[in-house]
């Protein structure tokens, strides 16, 4: 009997995405598998119930009928406390499962029994790219933050000469320049603006110049080195964050917009935004701040808020990539399709390849118990 995958509608506010498309259902499919779709699951995302059946799923009147007997659940978000009770045991659950914040949904996947998959600890191997939702969706947050801030901007981005006089290309400037960044930064470039990019990392210069921008750093000893083995940032010192200001104030009060999207893997985001920074700006200029949910880059950010500081606006929206949800659950869903063929053997029979790295690395929970290293000890 084919193994089964239930699909169920995110219930978490202002989620619009979701975890499978009638493209990925068929692709599941072709895996082996049968798919349960809870009904509305892809409303918000403007995949209507009728393709989902139309592809081959089932369609279910509830999440717990969904989940009712599968083997596996596909999810957005980590699953809600009436889905996880509808779990059989043993079950396979795979999502954005945000495992370091919600710790108590960790525990209570564990104690269901469950084997749960999180999706942002899926390593950045090169065999693991397809099944990268932490890079699909920073990604799309990386375009979308360029038309957010365009949408609150109150001139053009591009250059234009009109009989009516000149329009000058508006300067935007990208601080982080990782997934997300470098999208902000050929998205701002399409539009006709003039770029400039920051990071901490050495690598980031070729590729700002590489699509067309002009990068800026303080290139110091400490830059050199602040590319850990896995590829991210680490924490500047603070004699590097003082030069990093300074470096900053002087350029940030000639630009009229700034999206922000600097992570440290672990740590608050940094703060490289000053209230002293905002106030050199000026009024009618937009930031746009993709590090909110971690604390923030720019000081004063609100997540889901529109600030407004002497007439510079700070744009904070939350789940930036659930703004581009049809796009976001497709690629989401691929990811998804791409992990699942790590479950089935050649004849397309259930069995989840456990020690593969992949699923090693992205498996927290099994057998009754939490099992990631990260979430054990602490
Ligand atoms: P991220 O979301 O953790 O951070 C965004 C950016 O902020 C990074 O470029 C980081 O260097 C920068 N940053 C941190 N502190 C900063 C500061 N004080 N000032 C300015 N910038 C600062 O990064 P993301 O997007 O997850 O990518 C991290 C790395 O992983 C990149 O090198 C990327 O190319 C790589 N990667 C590799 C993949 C693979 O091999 N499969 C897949 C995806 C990404």
């Amino acid at each position: 009997m084919a193994a089964t995958i239930a699909v169920t509608r995110e219930r978490r506010p202002g989620e619009t995405r979701t975890a499978a498309t009638p493209e990925s259902v068929k692709k599941l499919a072709a895996l082996g598998f049968e798919v349960a779709v809870e009904r509305g699951a892809g409303s918000a995302s403007a995949y209507p119930d009728a393709d989902y059946e139309a592809a081959g799923a089932r369609l279910a009147d509830s999440a717990p009928e969904a989940i009712a007997g599968a083997d596996v659940l596909f999810k957005v978000r980590g699953p809600e406390p009436d889905e996880i009770a509808a779990l059989k045991r043993g079950a396979l659950v795979v999502a954005m499962l945000n495992a370091y914040g919600e710790r108590d949904r960790v525990q209570a996947l564990a104690e269901a029994g469950a084997s749960a998959i999180a999706m942002e600890f899926i390593p950045r191997i090169t065999r693991a790219q397809s099944m990268d939702a932490l890079s699909s969706q920073a990604n799309l947050a990386g375009y979308r933050a360029v038309i957010e801030a365009a949408e609150a901007y109150g001139r053009a981005l591009p250059m234009m000469m009109t009989a009516a006089g000149t329009i000058a290309a508006a300067k935007v400037f990208v601080m982080g320049v990782g997934v997300a960044g470098l999208q902000a930064i050929a998205t701002a470039r399409r539009l006709g603006a003039v770029v400039t990019a920051t990071d901490v990392r050495p690598a980031t210069k070729e590729q700002v110049e590489s699509l067309g921008a002009k990068f800026l750093a303080v290139e110091d000893e400490e830059f050199k080195s602040a590319q850990t083995a896995g590829g991210y940032a680490k924490e500047m010192s603070p004699a590097y964050q003082a030069k990093q200001a300074a470096l900053t104030a002087e350029h940030i009060k000639k630009q009229d917009i700034v999206i922000t999207t600097a992570l440290i893997p672990g740590r608050p985001a940094p703060r490289l935004v000053t209230a002293a920074h905002l106030a050199s700006m000026r009024p009618g200029s937009v930031l746009v701040d993709l590090a909110v949910e971690q604390g923030g880059n720019v000081e004063g950010a609100k997540a889901g808020e529109v600030v407004e500081v002497a007439g510079v606006k700070i744009v904070s929206w939350a789940n930036l990539p659930g703004r581009v949800a049809t796009d976001a659950s497709a690629l989401y869903a691929r990811n998804l399709v791409n992990l699942a063929a790590l479950f089935v053997d050649k004849d397309k029979a259930f069995a989840p390849q456990w020690d593969d790295e992949i699923l090693q690395a992205a498996l927290i929970t099994r057998g009754g118990e939490i099992v990631h290293p990260g979430l054990k000890a602490n």
